[in-house]
């Protein structure tokens, strides 16, 4: 995820730029750039870190000129630096390219390139889009973007200016979100319309494979046909604050809407589809397969919060999957307990920010012990990304909010990828039963909007039950450690007391707490256990308490005894918190709205704890 501007028109582009870029800065923020013409040519300025250090590395310059682009940015490939930094241009410097997404082909793209002889710079799979696109670019950049276009392969939004051509700008997207707002006497491009909101509310939301060609005076639009449409103009409502959200209230509801998107970059290039069949690639992290041979036979996962929940998932996926023991332990834990290493344990460390204290602190002892660490986290650069020997990203974008929610299913599904990969590799996956799983990763992220447009049924829940002070999650195998998550969300943002038990364990202890202010939320998707979850759902009934059950669409047995029932769309039974935890993000979301609260910003709490 990043932030793109462009201008085109009669005020000086450089301020109409870096405002824009302000308002994207949700968006991403670990660098900002800049392209423009002027009296000099096409120049371009950039800079690691947020919009004000790139402010101040020009404030010297004089930077006039009528037509640029700019970019702010949050990495996914290659760390945030000066030279990775956009606008990325080609080797010849004659075209400047800002991109919002993932070239999943860039390295053959980048091979082929280097074959004919061209010198890469960053590390980036931009700056392959900018060659490409110079390739090609005789003296027409239209038709250069057209051609390039047809070879890339994963999400993006372009920008792209080039040298001889400063009268337009070429805009173009897959998968990635660009808007044309169409001015008076000048024209821009964005990622998202708080960028431009000053300027003019009539804009043209841009379709996959669209391109857009912004002249001073009009705009054009081509399908991927290269014919000539006409868009329809739409009338932005919003003020700026609600603009930043994309609409939503919160950015908590933003971040849990965009999670089918964010797991379809996770998972989707990783997954290789060729004659073969289908399989996991995991080269990208720089995966060494004699790691699994060469395995003590334990992988130890650590990590904090909302990701040692996915640590726990990972725990019963690499058991389930690949018949690997695994020690799950939190951090802050874990590096007091004088924990015992073998060379070669695989040591996984789960982290949004990549900056977490007591995560950093584990991940150290892990090294000294000579362990092989896998970090997975969402920030490139983070210092876990720093000092891992493997980094697998989380394409998740930046989380605003403090409570996580699409950063824990992009933990999940880079979990998944691991646990199956070792699997194949340790002979306990087959070549069927491969097929079966990558189609059931492949289908998450339409099933997580599925549940999303059902979100009004939980809303409706939500406000008959937002008042209980004492929530229990409930659940068994892969569901009780989706509760563990449910009921974080929960406490986090609504306050209610609620906590998370394996099924089994109630009649242990916790069903001395339960009466009739209970609200029970029993997740039931391990089909095998059903007979387990209807008694464990039976014994709370009989004290009293009220019960949600979550599971699956096609399963009627509980309706039966159950107060309200949730149904999400089927996938393995292994997979399924990645889907079950969402009706219980969105719970916790309305049931925060509805007491009055800020989900986006809870009492007592931040969204990295860089300190013990
Ligand atoms: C999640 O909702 C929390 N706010 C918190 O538990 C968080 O997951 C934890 O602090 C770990 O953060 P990290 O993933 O950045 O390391
Ligand atoms: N993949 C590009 C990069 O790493 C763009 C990332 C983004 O969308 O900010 O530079």
């Amino acid at each position: 995820m990043c932030g793109i501007v462009g201008y085109i028109g009669g005020k000086e582009a450089l301020p109409v730029l870096l405002n824009g870029l302000k308002r994207l800065e949700y968006r991403g923020y670990d660098s900002a750039g800049i392209a423009l013409f002027g009296p000099a040519g096409l120049t371009v300025h950039k800079s690691k870190g947020r919009i004000r250090e790139l402010e101040e590395k020009i404030s010297a310059e004089k930077l006039p000129g009528m037509v640029g682009i700019g970019h702010t940015r949050w990495a996914t490939h290659g760390e945030p630096s000066d030279i990775n930094s956009h606008p990325q241009t080609d080797a010849e410097g004659r075209v400047a390219v800002v991109h919002n997404g993932i070239i999943e082909n860039y390295g053959r793209l980048k091979e082929w390139l280097i074959s004919k002889g061209l010198i890469f710079k960053s590390e980036t799979d931009t700056e392959v889009v900018a060659n490409l696109i110079n390739f090609y670019y005789k003296d027409d950049i239209l038709s250069a973007v057209r051609e390039a276009v047809k070879r890339l392969e994963g999400s993006y939004a372009l920008g792209i200016i080039a040298a001889g051509e400063s009268d337009r700008i070429i805009a173009v997207r897959r998968e990635s979100p660009l808007v044309v707002g169409l001015g008076k006497g000048e024209n821009l491009i964005a990622s998202d319309v708080p960028a431009l909101l000053e300027y003019t509310r009539e804009v043209y939301y841009l379709e996959d494979g669209e391109i857009a060609v912004l002249y001073r005076d009009h705009a054009e639009v081509y399908n991927g046909e290269g014919q000539a449409i006409e868009k329809e103009v739409s009338l932005i409502q919003w003020d700026a604050a609600a603009a930043e959200k994309g609409g939503f209230e919160h950015f908590m509801l933003k971040e849990i809407h965009e999670q089918p998107r964010a797991l379809t970059d996770t998972l989707r290039a990783r997954i290789r589809t060729n004659t073969d069949g289908a399989s996991i690639n995991l080269e990208e992290i720089g995966f060494n397969e004699s790691w699994t041979r060469e395995n003590s036979g334990r992988v130890v996962i650590t990590a904090c919060g909302t990701a040692w929940h996915a640590g726990v998932i990972g725990k019963y996926a690499f058991e389930h999957y690949a018949g690997i023991p695994v020690d799950v332990d939190t951090a802050s834990e874990f590096r007091y307990r004088n924990p015992v290493f073998d060379p070669k344990d695989i040591f996984i460390v789960i982290s949004q920010s990549g900056e977490t204290a007591d995560t950093l602190a584990a991940m150290r002892l892990a090294k000294q012990g000579g362990a092989r660490i896998i970090a997975i986290t969402n920030v490139v650069g983070s210092t876990l990304a720093r000092e891992a020997d493997l980094v697998m990203y989380t394409w998740a974008g930046p989380e605003i909010a403090v409570a996580s929610t699409k950063a824990f299913t992009t933990q999940l599904a880079c979990l998944y990828l691991i646990a199956l990969k070792f699997g194949v590799l340790r002979g306990r996956i087959q070549k069927a039963d491969m097929a079966k799983y990558i189609e059931a990763l492949e289908a998450i992220p339409a099933q997580a909007e599925t549940i999303l447009s059902g979100k009004t049924n939980i809303q409706r829940f939500a406000s008959l039950q937002f008042n209980k002070n004492k929530v229990f999650f409930m659940g068994r195998l892969f569901d009780y450690a989706a509760c563990l998550e449910s009921a974080l969300k929960l406490k986090e943002i609504s306050y209610a007391h609620s906590e998370a038990f394996a099924a089994g364990e109630i009649k242990h202890g916790p069903i001395a707490l339960v009466d009739t202010s209970t609200l029970i939320v029993a997740l039931c998707t391990q089909s095998s256990l059903f007979d387990k979850m209807e008694s464990s759902i039976t014994q709370v009934k009989a004290r009293g308490a009220a019960v949600a059950v979550i599971t699956w669409e096609d399963c009627k047995r509980f309706d039966r005894i159950a107060d309200e029932v949730f149904r999400i769309p089927k996938t393995e039974d292994g997979f399924s918190p990645i889907l079950s935890v969402i009706p219980a993000q969105l719970f916790a979301y309305y049931c925060s709205v509805l007491r009055g609260l800020d989900p986006d910003k809870p009492r007592n709490l931040a969204k990295s704890v860089t300190v013990e």
